[in-house]
C-alpha cells in the first residue's frame, strides 16, 4: 500500500489544520462585528504587519475596508462555542449577532478600533493593503497596538495559555459539526446553530447560484442589480455573493468589485 492518499483539491486547505483560531473585530461607528478566522499569519517583522485571508462575502470585511482598521483577538479555549457561533452566523443576516454570541466588544487603544474583551491577546491594526488572492482577499494590517495577558512573556507559557485550534468540519446540514482541539489535546465539537439567520444565509447562497446563472456574461454590477430586482436578495448582498461566485469560476461575469463598492 502506498504511503500517501491523494487529497482532492477542495480539501487541500485542511492539510494546514489544526490551526489556531482568532477573532477579527471591526467597526464603523456603531456598526460593530466580529468573525472567526484561521487563515492568519504575521507577514512582516519591521514594520510589524499581519495578513488575514478574508472573503468579501463577510459582513465584517466591508467594515474593515471602510474603517481601514481591525483587531486580531486570541481567545482562550473555553470560548470555543462562542467562536464557532460568530464563525457560523453573519451579521448580514443577524443584526444582533454580537449580543447573542456571549462575547463582549469594547474600545481598543487605537482610535475607532474595537476589541474582544475576552481575549488573552490583542493586535490592533491599520489596513495597509488588500490583494485579491482567489475567493478570499489577503488583507495586510500594520500593527498600531499589541498587548497580552501575563501568560505571555516574550513567548507564551503554553502550560497556562490554552487556545483553540480548528481541525475542520464533518457531516452535512443538520448533522454537520466543527471540531476544535485545545493546546492540552482536549477535543470539542460544535454544531451549526439552527436559527433563521443561518437558514437565510444558506437560502441566499442557493438563490444566488440559480439567479447568477441567468445573468451569465453580464457586468458584475449590472448582474447584481438584475438579481436584486428578481429575488429577495438586497442589491449590496447580491454584489458580494455574485463576486464570490465569479471568483470561484461558477459564473462568467465582466468587471469585479472595486474600492467604491466598500464605501
Ligand atoms: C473556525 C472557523 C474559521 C474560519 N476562518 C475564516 C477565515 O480564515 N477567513 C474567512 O473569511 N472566513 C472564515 N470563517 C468564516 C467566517 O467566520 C463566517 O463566514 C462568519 O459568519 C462571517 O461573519 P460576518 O459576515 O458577520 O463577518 C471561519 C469560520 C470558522 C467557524
Amino acid at each position: 500500500m502506498s504511503r500517501y492518499r491523494d487529497v482532492p483539491e477542495d480539501q487541500v486547505y485542511r492539510l494546514f489544520y489544526p490551526a489556531p483560531v482568532y477573532v477579527i473585530s471591526a467597526a464603523l461607528g456603531k456598526d460593530e462585528d466580529a468573525l472567526s478566522v484561521v487563515w492568519v499569519t504575521p507577514v512582516s517583522l519591521n514594520p510589524p504587519r499581519v495578513g488575514v485571508a478574508i472573503s468579501p462575502e463577510r459582513y465584517s470585511y466591508s467594515l474593515i475596508r471602510k474603517s481601514k482598521s481591525f483587531a486580531v483577538n486570541k481567545l482562550p479555549f473555553r470560548y470555543v462555542q462562542q467562536m464557532a457561533f460568530i464563525g457560523d452566523v453573519s451579521k448580514r443576516y443577524l443584526r444582533n449577532k454580537l449580543d447573542l454570541s456571549g462575547l463582549h466588544i469594547g474600545a481598543g487603544r487605537t482610535s475607532g478600533v474595537r476589541i474582544i474583551r475576552e481575549a488573552d491577546a490583542v493586535v490592533e491594526c491599520k489596513l495597509v493593503s488588500s490583494l485579491e488572492a482567489g475567493d478570499h482577499d489577503i488583507i495586510v494590517g500594520q500593527v498600531t497596538a499589541a498587548y497580552a495577558s501575563h501568560e505571555f512573556d516574550a513567548i507564551w507559557d503554553v502550560r497556562r495559555h490554552s487556545y483553540a485550534s480548528y481541525v475542520g468540519s464533518i457531516g452535512d446540514g443538520e448533522t454537520a459539526r466543527r471540531i476544535f482541539v485545545s493546546t492540552d489535546g482536549e477535543v470539542e465539537e460544535t454544531r451549526w446553530p439552527r436559527n433563521e439567520a443561518v437558514a437565510r444565509r444558506n437560502r441566499d447562497h442557493r438563490a444566488i447560484e440559480e439567479a447568477g446563472l441567468a445573468v451569465k456574461g453580464k457586468d458584475l454590477h449590472e448582474a447584481a442589480k438584475a438579481v436584486a430586482a428578481k429575488t429577495a436578495i438586497h442589491h449590496r448582498d447580491a454584489l458580494f455573493l455574485l463576486e464570490e461566485m465569479r471568483r470561484q469560476g461558477l459564473v462568467q461575469l465582466g468587471g469585479r468589485l472595486v474600492a467604491s463598492d466598500f464605501e
